[in-house]
């Protein structure tokens, strides 16, 4: 396997060489938002302001924006490893499509009917299910993660299935630990119980080749503002459930899928954008090696950048259990490094971790603090939610020298906020 040109790929992002007063920027605070390769802003900027019309006419420009939508459906459905493009719904962001295909699921759920939320799970993937139950008289069970492990565990979840289980709505990988779900296993016992799986890939898809049709689940749900593209979000359901559903909608829009889950005028420019950010990642899989579809080249780009990713949160897991009474919040075992992606959150003893990030901020090393709406998990582990943790976040752009720069960054502060209080 050739290695990761990380040069190559920092020259390809105008945002890297950004300065501030002098000093640039240390981006770490990707799991929030990834930066974006020239190609897409270019993408979205052409498609504005050469393609922009509405859909469905016979002039040039209408003709040409339905190809820009054709395009960015096909682009998912390889990026995901889906059947078609039927298959993929595009939509404003996560929670905006999980909100509504809650409401398209709840249709056909009754008063008494169960479902199984998790305690890892962002509250994208949580709220709008206990609202729904809410709603409808829904009777919701809650799988825990296990603090060893940092993973919902399969047996758990058995137990937690019953005969009225009708969905199991779970991570992929979480955003505040970092830890990855053993999601095709959990799949196939919960489909063993007759249940829709609902699965938020949002933190693992700038990280990991996704292939929803190995994992079989019935939907699964991303942003492309995480993997290097616009701010939208992206579901892919199942077909032969998508096709049975019937969602809130315009009684005069298109029944076909995907269209029949799209409400009103799609995000034109920003799909433009979205196809650019799957070229991207095809862009350098070719560099890896020779030919191959668009999907095998994404699958080879995830092959060297975990590759490259992965020594860098160790790199930072190392750097960070060097300090007395800072405690991370996930997997440190560098035997498992391959269930978690680099995202990496702590806590120190007698420190609000905002004040970290606040300095560290200052210091224009970007990284956030707070609960980051993993909401379940900070409750699960104690820790007070008006205060969470410090989070840091590695995108395959970020550097050992930038990984370096931080650690040495994290120590100063640390000692002064110590100093201070004492
Ligand atoms: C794991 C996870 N799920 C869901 C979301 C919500 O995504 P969106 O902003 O696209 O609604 C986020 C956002 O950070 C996330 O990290």
């Amino acid at each position: 396997m050739v290695g990761f040109p990380i040069e190559a790929v920092r020259g390809k992002f105008p945002a890297l060489s950004l300065t501030d007063k002098g000093r640039r920027r240390i981006y770490l605070d990707n799991p929030a938002g990834t930066q974006v390769p020239q190609a897409v802003a270019d993408a979205v900027s052409r498609c504005l302001l050469t393609t922009n019309a509405n859909l469905g006419g016979y002039f040039e420009t209408t003709i040409a924006a339905q190809a820009v939508v054709d395009d960015a459906h096909q682009a998912m459905a390889d990026f995901l490893g889906a059947a078609s493009p039927g298959e993929i719904i595009i939509g404003a962001n996560m929670t905006t499509l999980t909100y509504h295909m809650s409401r398209t699921l709840g249709r056909g759920f009754k008063p008494g009917d169960e479902i199984i939320l998790t305690r890892m799970d962002h509250e994208g993937n949580v709220s709008p299910w206990l609202q729904l139950a809410e709603d409808l008289g829904l009777v919701v069970r809650w799988l825990p993660f296990d603090e060893k492990s940092w993973q919902v565990e399969e047996a758990k979840l058995a137990d937690l299935l019953s005969d009225k289980t009708r969905l199991v709505a779970l991570n992929y990988a979480s955003n505040l630990t970092g830890s990855i779900n053993r999601v095709k296993s959990l799949t196939a016992i919960a489909k063993q119980a007759g249940a829709l799986v609902y699965v938020d890939a949002v933190q693992f898809a700038p990280h990991g080749l996704i292939d929803v049709s190995d994992l079989g689940c019935d939907f699964l749900i991303c942003s492309a503002y995480k993997f290097f593209g616009p701010h939208m979000g992206i579901l892919w359901g199942r077909r032969d459930v998508v096709e049975g559903l019937k969602p809130y909608k315009c009684r005069c829009s298109s029944n076909g899928l995907p269209e029949r889950f799209e409400l009103g005028t799609p995000q034109i420019e920003l799909m433009a954008g979205l196809t650019a950010a799957v070229d991207y990642f095809a862009e350098l899989g070719a560099a890896a090696g020779e030919g191959g579809s668009r999907r095998q080249k994404v699958a080879r780009a995830f092959e060297v950048s975990i590759a490259f990713e992965n020594p860098l949160a160790q790199r930072l897991i190392d750097g960070l259990s060097d300090i007395s009474g800072l405690t991370i919040r996930g997997i440190t075992d560098p035997k498992r490094l391959g269930d978690r992606v680099p995202t990496v959150s702590f806590t120190v003893e007698g420190i609000v971790p905002e004040t970290v990030v606040r300095q560290m901020n200052a210091e224009n090393i970007f990284l956030w603090s707070g609960h980051n709406y993993a909401w379940e998990i900070v409750h699960q582990l104690g820790i007070p939610a008006e205060q969470g943790v410090v989070r840091i976040g590695i995108a395959h752009y970020n550097t050992a020298g930038e990984i370096d720069e931080t650690l040495e960054s994290v120590h100063r502060v640390i000692a002064m906020l110590r100093q201070q209080r004492s």
